[in-house]
């Protein structure tokens, strides 16, 4: 490692044009003649070929061979010797993939989320990646928003204790010592644009800033994330990219953060679609200035700084302040020592996918999927006569719109999974994945795509009826596209393709038992299929082993313990819609006015489906009340809160218990519930535990109207519970 007067002395010895090169990162096409996922707006990058060799990092190039040949080639021609970074988005899994993050958000366990980030950084570290763009810790409220799939979902709580323990898990430890950097993202509030259209406005009160979406970013920060990438999105509309309010003031002077701001995919350029830029070399001096230390993909920075710094618009200090950060990230990833870290060809062949990685993505997706409907269906008999139907029960396209380094051929489907129990079933594909041929044309249809455009609906469905004929149960596996959701994932509806839900209807007029297996990144409108089912279980997009977890689910060698990290609409006419909402004035429930004057809608439901912190299990939990050893307490004492579960069935499980925390008055309205702690409580059959929440000061605090973030006195309800819709609760009072 270079101590701080060798960094010094090389940044001295540093031209304009290397320290510039050092803030722009470039995909590796441009290093080697191989295509590279490419993320953002293909467009021409327009960048002068004579700078490319300046280029100081490389974007999702992946792979030992080619990184180590990458970085061989570029040392022999740079002058100082200063090596590439390697940097990629590895999002829910390297090669072994797993849930996608908003499943791994209903495990509702950090731990789990935390192992699965280890596993990432050892199979990305070997493959000679230095830093994974992620976690990506956006809350979002809205289901039409494509990267919900992303997210960790609706919950402040949640997103802060998944945040903390993928950087943990990415950066921490581990076995072998094999570690990348993590780089949370977006930075900030991406998750709220305005109607779920992604890359739209976002317009928060800065109290709901703070109170709700800041805090799982800073979470990353206080977990030592190594840097920050800023959102596509403006904030009150000045561009996240140029926003000197969140990348200065909240991000190094409040919260003390010291690495890299690295700019979204051509976020840069894109101040001046944005409108608060008229050229490049604007954008440039607006992102310089805001402080974005580097330009992902676009030519705004090696084109204009040079022109900048002669002008005097931007001085030689500020370059080198953002040129020291990058260069401590390379040295403190120790690369002036080992430009290769831990790339290794022959350790790629041992970990890569091995057992020990593949069983914890097993484990992951039966304590991702949740369970959402089981009118004494589930488990099924091994030896019940069943047919498995539905365009998802063959597809090994199950990992999500982020697992583009995924190797399908190593992903287990529902039916592989299911036949390693028992091979007496038949399948049929039942209905066309989706009904909508101009979307798959949009996504250029090659292969299975293609495939697709061809199929007739009725066929299918006359085949599978015929197929079921003499079996009385049958498991549909069906959902959304897999580009339905991700980045540039937004929909309007939330609804299933006809084709699917017509299967459904002919199943039901059948008369046969139906297990729906759905696969989706979002939640998505399933009354019609509450309605044509007797199981539901929520698979989410399970990656590499989703079949074998579905299938370990199915027959009970797996009990499903699994909440949803994210309210499922009624109607996508209530988006957004969460739990921890405000009471409102005139709320529909308890209201005195009459229904018409109240909060709510004319012509759907108020309620959404199914709710946050909801999933069912094969046992049954049953609570006793809440108990408190104290009715009162003063800020610097605690409470405890207990309540006693009994596991009232046959069968073992482990029950997601859920504190929740309402304050009942404050100086603004505060939201009918918050959760405040989760417990992942084991239970025999017949067996009863005491689980106890300890409540203090630290829970009841939140952003107050001159933004100091402090407790108020009052009143406080408690609840404990199985989900958000738990209504035991139980008073006690701050006092001052
Ligand atoms: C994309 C995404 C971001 C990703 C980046 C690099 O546009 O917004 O999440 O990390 O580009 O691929």
């Amino acid at each position: 490692m270079l101590n701080e007067t060798e960094i010094q002395q090389l940044l001295e010895r540093m031209t304009v044009d290397e320290k510039i090169g050092q803030l722009v990162q470039l995909t590796g096409s441009f290093f080697d003649n191989d295509e590279n996922v490419i993320t953002g707006p293909i467009g021409k990058i327009g960048i002068e070929k004579q700078k490319i060799k300046y280029t100081g990092s490389i974007l999702n190039t992946l792979g030992a061979e080619k990184i180590t040949n990458i970085q061989r080639n570029y040392l022999k021609q740079d002058r100082l010797g200063i090596p590439l970074i390697f940097m990629a988005d590895i999002i829910n899994g390297f090669k072994t993939i797993f849930p996608i993050p908003l499943a791994l958000g209903c495990s509702f366990d950090p731990k789990l989320v935390k192992s699965t980030a280890q596993v990432a950084a050892q199979e990305a570290a070997v493959s000679g990646v230095h830093v994974t763009f992620s976690p990506m810790v956006d809350m979002v409220r809205d289901a039409r928003w494509g990267r919900v799939m992303e997210s960790f979902g609706e919950d402040t709580y949640l997103n802060n204790l998944f945040s903390q323990a993928m950087v943990e898990g990415y950066q921490g430890r581990n076995d072998r010592n094999l570690n990348i950097v993590s780089c949370v993202k977006h930075f900030a509030a991406y998750g709220a644009a305005i109607a779920g259209r992604d890359y739209n406005s976002v317009e928060l009160s800065e109290r709901a800033l703070r109170q709700d979406y800041l805090p799982a970013y800073k979470a990353a920060v206080d977990a030592g994330c190594g840097l920050v990438m800023t959102s596509f999105n403006t904030i009150d509309g000045v561009p996240a990219t140029a926003n000197d309010y969140l990348l200065d003031q909240i991000l190094r002077q409040e919260w003390g953060f010291d690495g890299v701001v690295i700019s979204d995919y051509a976020a840069i350029k894109e101040l001046i679609a944005h409108g608060v830029a008229k050229n490049e070399k604007e954008a440039t001096r607006l992102s310089l200035n805001a402080g974005c230390d580097i330009d992902m993909m676009t030519s705004s920075y090696s084109n204009s700084l040079h022109q900048l710094l002669g002008e005097g618009t931007i001085n030689e200090s500020q370059l080198d302040k953002s040129v020291l950060r990058v260069l401590e990230l390379k040295n403190k990833l120790g690369l002036f020592d080992n430009p290769y870290r831990n790339a290794s060809q022959e350790l790629e062949k041992e970990l890569i996918l091995c057992d020990e990685f593949r069983k914890i993505a097993r484990d992951a997706v039966t304590k991702t999927c949740v369970l959402l409907k089981n009118d004494n269906i589930l488990p099924l008999n091994k030896h019940s006569q069943f047919a498995l139907v539905g365009p998802y029960a063959q597809n090994n396209n199950i990992s999500g719109m982020w697992s583009f380094n995924v190797d399908k051929s190593q992903v287990v489907t529902v039916e592989e999974g299911i036949k390693q129990y028992v091979d007496n079933f038949k399948t049929v594909k039942g209905s066309p994945l989706i009904d909508d041929l101009h979307f798959l044309e949009s996504l250029g249809a090659h292969g299975s795509q293609a495939e697709i455009l061809n199929e007739n609906a009725k066929d299918l469905l006359n085949e599978a009826l015929q197929t079921v004929e003499d079996v009385d149960t049958v498991i549909v596996a069906i959902g959304e596209h897999p580009h339905q959701s991700g980045e540039g994932g937004s929909r309007g509806q939330l609804t299933l393709p006809q084709s699917q839900l017509e299967l459904l209807r002919k199943l039901k007029m059948k008369r046969k038992k139906v297990i729906t297996l759905l696969f989706s990144g979002r939640p998505l409108e399933l009354s019609e299929v509450v309605q044509n089912s007797d199981a539901i279980i929520q698979c989410w997009f399970p990656g590499v082993e989703g079949g074998n977890g579905i299938a370990d689910l199915l027959f009970g060698y797996a009990n499903p313990s699994a909440k949803l990290a994210m309210t499922f609409p009624h109607s996508v006419g209530q988006c957004p819609i969460y739990y921890n909402h405000l009471n409102t004035g005139r709320p529909a429930i308890e209201s005195s006015h009459s229904t018409r004057f109240t909060s709510r809608y004319i012509d759907i439901q108020n309620e959404p489906e199914f709710c946050f912190g909801y999933g069912l299990s094969y046992s049954q939990f049953k609570y006793s009340k809440v108990e408190l050893d104290k009715k009162v307490m003063t800020k610097n004492e605690t409470i405890t809160a207990s309540i006693k579960i009994e596991n009232t069935s046959d069968r073992d499980g482990v029950e997601t218990v859920q504190l929740y925390i309402r304050d009942l008055v404050g100086t603004v309205a505060r939201p009918v519930k918050e959760l405040k702690g989760v417990q992942k409580v084991y239970l025999q059959s017949k067996e009863t535990k005491e689980v106890e929440f300890k409540i203090t000061n630290d829970m009841l605090k939140f952003v107050q109207k001159d933004f100091s973030y402090d407790s108020e006195d009052g009143e406080f309800l408690v609840f404990i519970g199985g989900s958000s819709s738990i209504d035991n609760d139980i008073v006690f009072e701050l006092i001052k």
